[in-house]
């Protein structure tokens, strides 16, 4: 990979949430790169860790009970280190988010045109008319059919989807060059997701930003991604090119993963698919593999102490020791 084409370097990224007197990792030990022009998608069950590594890179932790560890280098500036006020002037401008739920993200008192105007004069230094085109322009490229009157609407007498394309709108206003989109299609219907998604790609095409795009839907990553990473307790477990993820996953919870989508199994059925619950943050097992409790049925006595990223191909990586060897108990009979 050339290094020129990295847009984010995430180095051993901990970020650690206070319960009671003590801090438990959510984000453990994340190394991780988004690069120029791709869609990076961070995949992994309810609990994994993927919404705090998101609020990591854009920087919108309390401090007073959060403790953010590690390097993210954007354009050789260290986020991690950066005072609020510093971190102001990347968040938005170079740095565009979209969240799951647009509702809470919006201001329900504000006219759409006010929302997105307030990013523009915040960022740049348009002047009255010119914030006006552009907040037009912007409604236009995120789809919405009449931009002039959206404008001056309140988001309550807008859709769920009509609504995230706004906070698109927001995101993409200062032309970032990265964009950090956690669940933003989930609480749509899925005729919306689908359009929204497209909208995502052909954007991200136009203006050659990186997104790091987070979900727990897998169909969604079969379509967008170009890169993705598999959360698992905290810990990425597994990095691969998409087709390569799909055709030729190595660790068991990716497996399970993609097992546990129906439309990939013809009978319909579910097979190895490993059951049970991502643990809590402070029953999180913090020596050995942090998998092993899910597979009882395996003698885990000779796997690494701290299992570590091996590459199994070319750009793919799989954090298990015994990735070439692994069964699941229904295939540990079979010899
Ligand atoms: N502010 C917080 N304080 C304490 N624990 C938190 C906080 N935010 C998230 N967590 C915990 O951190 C873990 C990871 O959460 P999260 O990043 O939201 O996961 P995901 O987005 O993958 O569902 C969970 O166990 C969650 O309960
Ligand atoms: S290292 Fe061992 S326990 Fe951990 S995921 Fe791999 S097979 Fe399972
Ligand atoms: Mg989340």
């Amino acid at each position: 990979m050339n290094k020129a084409d990295i847009l984010l370097d995430i180095k051993n990224l901990t970020t650690s949430f206070r319960i009671k007197d003590d801090y438990f990792a959510a984000v453990d030990d994340v190394t991780l790169t988004l690069r120029k022009n791709e869609v990076l998608a961070i995949v992994g069950e309810s609990g994994c860790g993927k919404s705090t590594l998101a609020t990591s890179i854009v920087g919108l932790h309390n401090p007073d009970d959060t403790k953010t560890e590690g390097e993210i280098i954007y354009h050789k500036k260290n986020l991690v280190a950066m005072t609020d006020e510093q971190f102001n002037n990347v968040r938005g401008a170079e740095i565009g988010f979209i969240f799951q739920d647009p509702l809470s993200a919006l201001n329900p008192l504000m006219r759409i045109e006010q929302q997105i105007e307030e990013s523009l004069i915040y960022h740049t230094k348009l002047n009255k008319d010119a914030r006006h085109k552009r907040v037009i322009e912007l409604l236009e490229q995120v789809g919405i059919p009449n931009p002039q009157r959206t404008a001056k609407q309140f988001p309550h007498q807008l859709s769920g989807g009509m609504r995230q394309r706004v906070m698109i709108a927001i995101a993409l206003s200062c032309k970032p060059a990265v964009i950090i989109a956690d669940e933003p299609t989930t609480a749509l219907d899925v005729t919306i997701q689908a359009q929204i998604l497209d909208l995502l790609k052909e954007l991200q095409t136009e203006t050659e930003a990186g997104i790091i795009l987070i979900t727990h839907d897998l169909g969604v990553v079969a379509e967008i991604a170009d890169r993705v990473a598999v959360m698992y307790a905290g810990q990425v477990i597994e990095e691969a090119p998409v087709n390569e993820l799909f055709t030729n996953p190595k660790h068991p919870y990716t497996r399970s993963l993609l097992n546990s989508i129906p439309q990939m199994n013809v009978e319909g059925e579910k097979l190895n698919v490993i059951h049970g619950i991502v643990p809590s943050l402070k029953n999180l097992p913090r020596t050995g593999c942090r998998f092993s409790s899910r597979v009882p049925w395996l003698d885990t006595s000779s796997h690494e102490q701290e299992p570590r990223m091996h590459e199994v191909a070319p750009d793919h990586y799989v954090r298990c020791t015994c990735w070439q060897t692994f069964r699941f108990e229904e295939e540990s009979d079979v010899v």
